[in-house]
Parts: C-alpha cells; sequence; structure tokens
C-alpha cells in the first residue's frame, strides 16, 4: 500500500505536537542558567568567524571582532526568528477551520519559534551590556511595521 502525501504530511504534524508535549524548555532554566558572556574570550569559534585569517588584527582586536560577529549571529537569528513565526501562522490560518492537527502543530511550532525569538533577544542583550558602545544593527529585529495609508492598521503590503 502507497502512503500519501496527505498520510506523511498528518504523521509529521502528530509526531510535532508529541515532541512538542515532551519537551519542554526555558530560556534561563536550560539555556542561560544564570551564566554570563566571558568577554576575555572570543564568541564564535574561528573556523566559523575566520578572526585568525586577519592578520592586521592583534589578538585583542580579534577576540573583539569575534564578539562583534556573535552579537551579529544573534541579531540576524533573532529577525530570522520572527519571519518564520510569520510564515508559520500564514501557513496555520489555511487550517484553522480543517485539520485541527496540523493546526495545533504549527501553533505549537510558532510558540517555540516566539521563545528562540525572545533567547536571542536576550543574549544580544547580555552582549551588548559588556561591549564598547557604537554597534547597530539594521534592520531592527524588534521592529513595528511603518503604518501605511492604504492600511491604517499598521500593516504595509507594499
Ligand atoms: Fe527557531
Amino acid at each position: 500500500m502507497q502512503t500519501t502525501l496527505r498520510e506523511i504530511l498528518a504523521n509529521r504534524y502528530a509526531k510535532c505536537i508529541d515532541v512538542s508535549k515532551r519537551i519542554r524548555w526555558d530560556i534561563d532554566r536550560d539555556v542561560i542558567r544564570g551564566r554570563t558572556f566571558d568577554f576575555g574570550k572570543k564568541f564564535l569559534p574561528d573556523g566559523l568567524s575566520r578572526v585568525d585569517q586577519l592578520a592586521c588584527l592583534s589578538g585583542k582586536e580579534r577576540r573583539l571582532m569575534s564578539q562583534i560577529q556573535g552579537r551579529t549571529y544573534a541579531n540576524i537569528f533573532r529577525l530570522v526568528e520572527r519571519y518564520i513565526v510569520a510564515k508559520v501562522l500564514e501557513v496555520s490560518r489555511g487550517h484553522c477551520l480543517g485539520d485541527q492537527i496540523a493546526l495545533e502543530a504549527l501553533v505549537r511550532f510558532s510558540d517555540e519559534e516566539l521563545k528562540h525569538q525572545e533567547l536571542f533577544r536576550r543574549l544580544e542583550k547580555m552582549i551588548a551590556e559588556g561591549m564598547p558602545a557604537g554597534y547597530a544593527f539594521r534592520p531592527d529585529p524588534d521592529e513595528k511595521p511603518r503604518p501605511c495609508s492604504a492600511n491604517p492598521l499598521g500593516r504595509c503590503s507594499r
């Protein structure tokens, strides 16, 4: 008997719900655990940051560059997580009055992605507290959409 795409997706959604119910993690309890960043160390491995190849920088400057890159990673992921939630909620609309297993799986997935957003927001704030002023990441991952004259509810579709 051949398994249909619909059956495969239904199984995946059910599995997503099952995993979500079994694995609940907390940002403070399971990730940060009272720790802080050590600004005497690099924040990314050299293999990822490639700062070890910047011969023009001193060791201290390479460490700072690695920390700037780490902070930027946190900001990029904050931004990406925001778009993931927006897309998943868009997809979930198609299931609102239909497949409730799919809807629950997508809502639970969105909840996880919101937690990821908060995690990266917290990490970025922790890094910012120990770094010199002058860093800016654009676009601001927490920026609200600008009000649009075509849509006074604040969402611009342009
Ligand atoms: Fe995520």
